[in-house]
């Protein structure tokens, strides 16, 4: 498949990583442009490109930036991608120490998602959010074995939600439906699936025990 990154770092260089092995065909961006990228790069056989090109046809897009970065995306980022493109997004909000005050989300309630949505002017899928990038590299697992973690996704777009369920059972992890993007907020920060390294039912129990209620931790 071909897939664009927009981040390459913990996560995003991680990704490219584990998906550039399993053969896919990545292109990766940041924000001080792709000369930067070439160890990257010839680490792993993913394209560099600027942020602009990297959905370029993309059937699959990964943005994992911080928050705070995310107004300061170019417009039109996602233009480029497959009609039917899934676009990931991996963010979480840590207004005290990175991101600052976010008044949509605190203010007008809006999931973390839903807030990164409206400002990429795509739906998005969250996944990924709440998984060490280190477990990315470390902890992928064979189908069926004892010890494989399970990650929640959640989003509207049910295909979209299928191809990126599909791309995590590839990466060697359990993929659990978590719902729409309104009921996302049972996977940021501060939840109990958040950082879990669990399978299926503990992820699902994880889910289930979430409480809407921002935890002191993560309020600006
Ligand atoms: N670290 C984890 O284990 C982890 C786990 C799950 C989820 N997350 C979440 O995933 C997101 C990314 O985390 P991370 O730890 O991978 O971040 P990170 O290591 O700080 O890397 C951020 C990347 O975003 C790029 N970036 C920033 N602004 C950009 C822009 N305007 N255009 C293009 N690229 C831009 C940076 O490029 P430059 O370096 O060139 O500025 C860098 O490559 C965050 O929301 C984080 O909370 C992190």
């Amino acid at each position: 498949m071909k897939i664009g990154i927009i981040g390459a770092g913990n996560i995003g260089g991680n990704l490219t990583r584990r998906l550039t092995a399993l053969g896919h065909d990545v292109a990766v961006a940041n924000s001080r442009g792709p000369e930067t990228l070439k160890d990257l790069a010839k680490e792993t056989g993913a394209t560099p490109v600027p942020a602009t090109e990297a959905a370029q046809g993309a059937d699959i897009v990964v943005v994992t930036v911080p928050l705070r970065s995310v107004p300061e995306l170019p417009s039109g980022l996602l233009d480029g991608a497959a009609e039917d493109a899934a676009v990931i997004d991996t963010g979480n909000y840590y207004p005290q120490q990175r991101d600052g005050r976010i008044a949509g989300i605190e203010d007008d309630g809006l999931t973390e998602s839903r807030w990164t949505e409206r400002h990429l002017g795509h739906p998005v899928i969250k996944a990924f959010n709440g998984t060490y990038a280190q477990d990315l590299l470390d902890r992928a697992r064979p189908e069926g074995a004892p010890d494989r973690m399970a990650l929640p996704v959640a989003g509207d777009d049910e295909a979209a939600k299928r191809k990126v369920l599909a791309l995590i059972e590839e990466l060697g992890f359990d993929a659990v439906d978590a719902g729409g993007l309104d009921d996302s907020w049972r996977q940021q920060p501060g939840t109990p699936v958040y950082g879990l390294r669990g399978g299926v039912k503990e992820v699902e129990d994880a889910l289930a025990a979430a409480s809407p209620e921002r935890q002191p931790d993560f309020r600006g």
